[in-house]
């Protein structure tokens, strides 16, 4: 009998199932799943988390429409796929606090992106096979059609930062077991024959021109402050354990390192997002197959909070293509900490500009909305009434016709409440304390934006181009919008907003 693994961690009856289950998730899911104990850490960690969720689950503060673990600390995202029929997301998982420490991959799945399904650890430490982590990768389907997770494994009071490896696991069809694979490590540091390849990690996987290409993040140099560089891999065998160093793919012009490289290609052009220990950085240009070689044009950021990095893409059965971050900076001490953005869609604009709109999916999130149409501003205010909770979508489409600027406060019911400030004065957008260049062309000064509130989480999309994540404190039910114009009228044409309901 397969037990469906994934009900032990449901949020809702979350307390029945670990009262009557406990045994089963602790002894018994490891046991029969696997066929053996190979390693206790699975056991301990599930424990682990089981016990911290009931505290994690019941914080105000804690998201209920983005991702997060059932409890204690999470960061990157890992490995997404679509595969028979499911959005499967891994992510970075500390099991044993809400601190960073020793990581394991966790896992959830949806049907529809809308509603997510916990589902066991998928990756632990194999400290059998000398392993004391298991750091981000990638999740493809190999030239057998089997499932395989590339991702960094790091040895026992080794320094990652000086050795690391790259390893495999194989996994089931329904994605949800994974043993280590038998060929592992599939990458080691002999492959750049002599060359140091400082913090090398978190592999990546594509495919151009019927081949299979891999590849990895690090830092030359690095007595002289590192060279960020993203390295290129070709696999030599449909089962994905041998390959052969390409040599470095691009060289970041700037930044000490580069961690989670995402190299995809989006319409006819080769996209790289790079995390260089700052905001994330896309490149666009093109890639020269025979040579691995990648010649950006463009580039940008993806996010210009500070609280968005390491983002990871998926491609869907359209073709489109997904990303999601870890979304983190918030204050320890509440039995979780961190999530990942909401699923972001990829695609071009018409002049050319990478565009990010929150995936269409959400909308399933949405309970009752209100309305309102336009509300002609002239250096002066309108406040509305938004829906009565802290997990909202506001939409407002704005014409700032001759106003020098525009702002929109939103304010909790409670008197000190801190307000959530969003303006532009036509040429840049700013979210609280953070900025990003957004020019709106004159005659045509429109803004559209989409705002989300879920309790501690802000993020904001402007006119589909410009996304700012910010960790917030949480704004109490009962909360307004305040619409600003200065210095002259505005219209905002459309506004409205919704109740959010929960992923779980
Ligand atoms: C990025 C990162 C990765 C690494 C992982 C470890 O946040 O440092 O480079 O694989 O986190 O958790």
């Amino acid at each position: 009998m397969r037990l469906e693994a994934g009900r032990i961690f449901r949020h809702d009856d979350f307390m029945f199932r670990f009262r009557h289950l406990s045994l089963f998730a602790l002894v018994l899911w490891p046991l029969c799943s696997r066929g053996e104990i190979t390693n206790d850490a699975i056991v301990r960690a599930t424990a682990a988390v089981q016990a911290a969720a009931p505290r994690a689950q019941a914080d105000p503060t804690r998201p209920v429409f983005h991702v997060t673990a059932p409890a204690q600390w999470i960061n990157d995202p890992n490995g997404p796929i679509f595969y028979k029929g499911f959005y499967h997301l891994f992510y970075q998982l500390h099991p044993f606090s809400d601190g960073s420490g020793p990581k394991y991959w966790g896992h959830v799945r949806s049907r529809d992106l809308a509603k997510w399904e916990p589902l066991p650890i998928a990756l632990w430490p194999s400290s059998e096979a000398g392993e004391s982590e298991v750091w981000s990768g990638c999740c493809t389907i190999n030239g057998e059609g089997k499932p395989m997770i590339f991702y960094t494994s790091i040895a026992p009071g080794k320094s990652a930062g000086d050795h690391a490896e790259q390893w495999a696991a194989i996994g089931d069809d329904d994605l949800i077991t994974w043993r280590k694979s038998p060929a592992n490590p599939v990458l080691t540091e002999e492959l750049h024959g002599g060359k140091k390849i400082y913090d090398w990690r978190d592999p990546f996987i594509f495919h151009d021109k019927k081949k299979t290409f891999l590849v990895t993040g690090g830092n030359l140099n690095r007595a002289r402050g590192g060279q960020a560089v993203v390295n290129i891999y070709e696999a030599q065998n449909v089962g994905l354990t041998q390959w052969k160093y390409r040599g470095v793919m691009f060289q970041i012009p700037e930044g000490a390192t580069a961690e989670c490289p995402n190299f995809f290609k989006l319409g006819d052009q080769w996209v790289l997002f790079v995390s260089p220990y700052g905001k994330v950085q896309y490149f666009v240009g093109d890639f020269d197959a025979e040579t691995c070689r990648f010649k950006p044009r463009t580039r940008g950021l993806l996010d210009y909070g500070s609280s968005f990095y390491a983002p990871n893409t998926m491609q869907v059965p359209d073709g489109r293509r997904l990303v999601w971050g870890w979304l983190n900076g918030f204050p320890g001490g509440h039995g979780w900490n961190g999530c990942l953005s909401l699923p972001r869609l990829l695609s071009w604009s018409r002049d050319g500009q990478l565009r990010q709109n929150p995936a269409p999916q959400l909308s399933r999130l949405r309970g009752k909305k209100v309305e309102w149409r336009n509300i002609h501003l002239d250096n002066g205010s309108e406040t509305l009434t938004l829906p009565n909770t802290n997990t909202l979508e506001i939409l407002a489409e704005i014409d700032l016709k001759t106003a020098k600027s525009i702002e929109l406060r939103i304010k909790g019911g409670a008197q000190d409440a801190q307000p959530i400030i969003v303006s532009s004065d036509g040429s840049e957008l700013q979210v609280m304390n953070a900025k990003a260049p957004l020019p709106l062309p004159n005659g045509e000064r429109k803004l559209n934006l989409r705002i989300f509130i879920d309790r501690s989480v802000l993020e904001v999309f402007a006119n589909e181009t410009v996304c700012i994540t910010k960790i917030i404190s949480p704004p109490d039910a009962g909360a307004t919008l305040e619409i600003r114009a200065n210095g002259g009228s505005a219209n905002a044409k459309l506004v409205q907003a919704w109740p959010m309901k929960t992923i779980w």
